[in-house]
């Protein structure tokens, strides 16, 4: 596939293999007074040419490692880059560069937006999860008090998607990548869940050709939700699919679960729900594909745990806990309910499925 672009609410998206070469062209283009980098360490130690090329063609006047992990989305950490920036006299005509997956690019989105009141900022996801999703649509957040508590809605000057990094992904990554690709098939397209199940070998073989694939119809699907409500006043909120619950499970873990993997268990609750209020069909065939893609069948914690932290969720209207839950395939509808309610309708549920609590 040759080197494509997308339109990012008035923004750019390039996309294809080979595409992080058109970062060189748009700092020719911006002419930045500085350029700092966010940098994922694995991401650093995996493509040390990468950041060579940027040092050598560029020079940085800042370089800042970031630890994997959600652990690493705390204000903390965000003020130490601020003061960074003060330090190297960043500002508002510097450049912030983000390389790594949703973490670092969650932490560079809010770090642009907030400094002076907005950097110009390049984002290159490094992972499956954040090429197909995390990197679409301007949404950032760190956490405090709760999971992506705080953060703001801003468009980076240049996503750059190249789908050659996913080549050095663990199968692990790879599948919680896979997590939120089925999310945007089940939010919007048949064709996609039918390719992630008829080409499931090539795609964890790492096979590109075909993950490029994927990958492209997932943004197509995402920016097509964006494109109608950037704020989630309304419709993006079916984006948060799998997201109440798979937040306050990533919480209960204390993040030794993964996002992607959280969302999964959040997904296959909502699609539960989606059985019981609207008589959603494909509950069995949807985990059938989740199974096939590695992630685990039981559901790891206790009802009790999981209301409590969800109660804390900023998902929630006006003391009710709401949920995305599917009617079809293609038809979300948002839920609000009474915490009794939902404690009696997923209490029923987590009857009916195995629960190995954490
Ligand atoms: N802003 C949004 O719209 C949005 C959407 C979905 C998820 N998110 C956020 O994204 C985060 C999850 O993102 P993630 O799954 O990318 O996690 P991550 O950034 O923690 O990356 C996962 C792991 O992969 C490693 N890694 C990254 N790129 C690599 C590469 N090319 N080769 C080898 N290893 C590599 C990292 O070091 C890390 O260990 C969560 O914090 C979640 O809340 C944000």
């Amino acid at each position: 596939m040759s080197i494509r672009k997308l339109d990012h609410l008035g923004k750019t998206i390039v996309f294809g293999q080979g595409s992080t070469h058109e970062v060189f062209n748009k700092i020719a283009e911006m002419k930045p007074h500085k350029i700092g980098l966010l940098i994922d360490r694995q991401v650093a130690k995996a493509y040390p040419n990468v950041l060579e090329e940027m040092l050598l063609r560029n020079g940085l006047d800042m370089l800042y490692y970031i630890d994997p992990g959600d652990v690493s989305k705390t204000l903390d950490l965000v003020v130490d880059i601020w003061e960074d920036l003060v330090k190297n006299g960043f500002t508002r005509k510097s450049l912030l560069i983000s390389l790594g997956g949703g973490v670092v690019n969650d932490i560079g989105g809010f770090v642009a937006s907030t400094f002076m009141r907005g950097l110009p900022l390049i984002v290159i996801p490094t992972t499956l999860l954040s090429q197909a999703d995390a990197s679409i649509g301007g949404k950032n957040g760190i956490n405090f008090h709760g999971k992506n508590m705080i953060g703001t809605f801003y468009i980076p000057d240049l996503v750059v998607i190249d789908p050659v990094y996913i080549k050095s992904l663990s199968m692990e990554e790879v599948t919680n990548g896979i997590v939120e690709i089925i999310k945007h098939g089940l939010l919007g397209s048949e064709t996609l869940l039918k390719f992630l199940r008829e080409n499931r070998e090539n795609i964890v073989n790492k096979e590109i050709d075909v993950i490029e694939k994927a990958i492209l119809q997932s943004i197509k699907i995402k920016l097509s939700i964006i494109s109608r409500d950037f704020r989630e006043a309304g419709h993006r909120r079916i984006l948060n699919l799998g997201h109440t619950i798979g937040h306050a499970i990533e919480e209960l873990s204390h993040h030794t679960i993964p996002h992607g993997k959280a969302v999964a268990y959040g997904i296959r609750i909502a699609m539960r729900l989606g059985e019981r209020l609207f008589g959603f069909k494909y509950t069995a065939k949807i985990e059938e594909l989740f199974f096939d893609y590695g992630l685990p069948q039981d559901f790891p914690f206790k009802l009790d745990d999981l209301l409590d932290v969800m109660k804390q969720d900023k998902k929630n209207w006006y003391g009710k806990l709401v949920f995305a839950v599917p009617k079809e395939i293609g038809d979300i509808e948002m839920v609000s309910l009474e915490e009794e309610e939902t404690r009696i309708l997923l209490g029923d549920i987590l009857e009916n499925v195995s629960v190995n609590n954490v």
